[in-house]
């Protein structure tokens, strides 16, 4: 009911916001109908995949909308989650899950903590996931050439994998690329080091966007990095001085570093527009919306921008041993320390490092109707060139 409720109004803002619009941009061209979604990414949207292959994230995760741990770190859903609703189609689930998966309407391999540029650490050693872009291609690739092989046997195979025509009529999303910022400065690199080695990490996304092409891959649909400096996990982490912090509480230095990498990526999609004459690349500002939720949320009913929900102690209600979910040992007994807060609803911040359900909803609401897009068209006629 409350999911009925939420889609009717977002069809109602996208009905106003499309009167704001030129008609000559909206009335001339039919809504895309997008069969599939083939998304790539971190936990920005991981849907499941990291959980499939390295252990469940820990209940009270999903604890919003799925009623528990459904894969995905926040109490509900991701911006994934609302892009596929609103275009009609089921979530996506991951690649990896083996268990229940239905891959008709696509398929998601984002997992938590990848990066563009593959890590030369492993998980446990550094937090960051071996399932970097490269790997999310190779992963497409298999999925992409064998779905069809297993496609022909029919029966269930035909309900559960997409058709042949589905992948170049398909949205590929991607959001990745704020981890391959914090894995430098993870490593005590300076804000120099990390831009140095931006532009490295832009062209590994650029191929990568080029084989999807050549695999029959049209349309992209790209959000750039968010404003990483105001997230507890790199303020509590990553030192800086007093006078680096801006006046919503945020590191500059890090923002500094994601708004160089974003233009960088403009720069990149740019180019892939020349490279790829048939491809529909649509580039979203996701980091302007992120910032504004943070700077501006309390007009919106955020009371609580940048302090986590669900945690414990310190200034965010963020320590990075002990997160969302975390159990101690007391007195023989288990005892949450990483509870949630009773309002995740007036937070931004879920567990120091993702948004909550509310607020990826907010950045949903914002970017559907391409307020935030280059260029501006709306998500479901994102299939045609400007
Ligand atoms: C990993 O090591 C290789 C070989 O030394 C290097 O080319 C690559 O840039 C390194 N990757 C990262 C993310 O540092
Ligand atoms: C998979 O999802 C599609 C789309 O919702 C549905 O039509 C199909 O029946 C599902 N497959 C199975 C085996 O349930
Ligand atoms: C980074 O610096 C901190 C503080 O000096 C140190 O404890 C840590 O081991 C360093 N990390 C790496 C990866 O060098």
């Amino acid at each position: 009911m409350a999911s009925d409720l939420s889609s009717i109004l977002v069809i109602t803002l996208f009905a106003i916001s499309l009167v704001n619009l030129t008609p000559s941009l909206v009335l001339a061209r039919k809504p895309c109908h997008f069969p599939a979604i083939f998304n790539f990414g971190d936990s920005n949207s991981d849907t499941g995949g990291l959980s499939a292959a390295f252990g469940q994230a820990p209940p009270p995760n999903g604890l919003s909308y799925f009623g528990g741990p459904a894969g995905r770190y926040s109490d509900g859903r991701l911006v994934i989650d609302f892009i596929a609703q609103s275009l009609g189609l089921p979530y996506l689930s991951a690649f990896l899950d083996s268990v229940g998966s239905n891959f008709s309407h696509g398929a998601n391999f984002a997992t938590a903590g990848s990066t563009i540029r593959p890590q030369n650490t492993t998980l446990h050693q550094s937090g960051f996931s071996p399932i970097s872009l490269n790997v999310q291609y190779y992963e497409f690739h298999d999925f992409l050439v064998r779905s069809q092989v297993v496609r022909k046997k029919g029966g269930v195979y035909e309900r559960l994998l997409p058709k042949e025509e589905d992948f170049s009529n398909a949205l590929y999303a991607f959001d990745i690329g704020q981890n391959d910022l914090t894995a430098g400065y993870f490593l005590n690199m300076s804000t120099d080091e990390v831009k140095a080695y931006v532009p490295d990490v832009l062209s590994q996304f650029q191929t990568i966007i080029q084989y999807i092409y050549s695999q029959g891959g049209r349309y992209f649909w790209i959000h750039n990095t968010g404003p990483v400096g105001c997230l507890p996990y790199v303020l509590e982490r990553v030192p800086v001085l007093a006078g680096q912090i801006d006046k919503y509480g945020c590191a500059s230095p890090f923002n500094e570093v994601a708004q160089f990498f974003n233009q960088g990526l403009k720069k990149a999609v740019e180019q892939l527009r020349k490279d790829l004459p048939n491809a529909v690349i649509t580039y979203v500002d996701v980091y302007s919306v992120k910032y504004s939720l943070i700077s501006q949320g309390r007009k919106h009913g955020f009371s609580h921008p940048l302090k986590t929900c669900c945690g414990h102690g310190g200034k965010y209600n963020y320590n990075k041993n002990l997160g969302c979910g975390a159990k101690v040992h007391k007195h023989g007994k288990e005892v949450l320390v990483g509870a949630p807060c009773k309002d995740p609803w007036t937070y931004v911040n879920w567990d120091g490092v993702h948004f909550t359900q509310a607020a990826n909803q907010y950045i949903f609401e914002r970017i559907v109707d391409g307020s935030f897009s280059d260029p501006p068209i709306p998500l479901n006629l994102a299939c045609h060139r400007n």
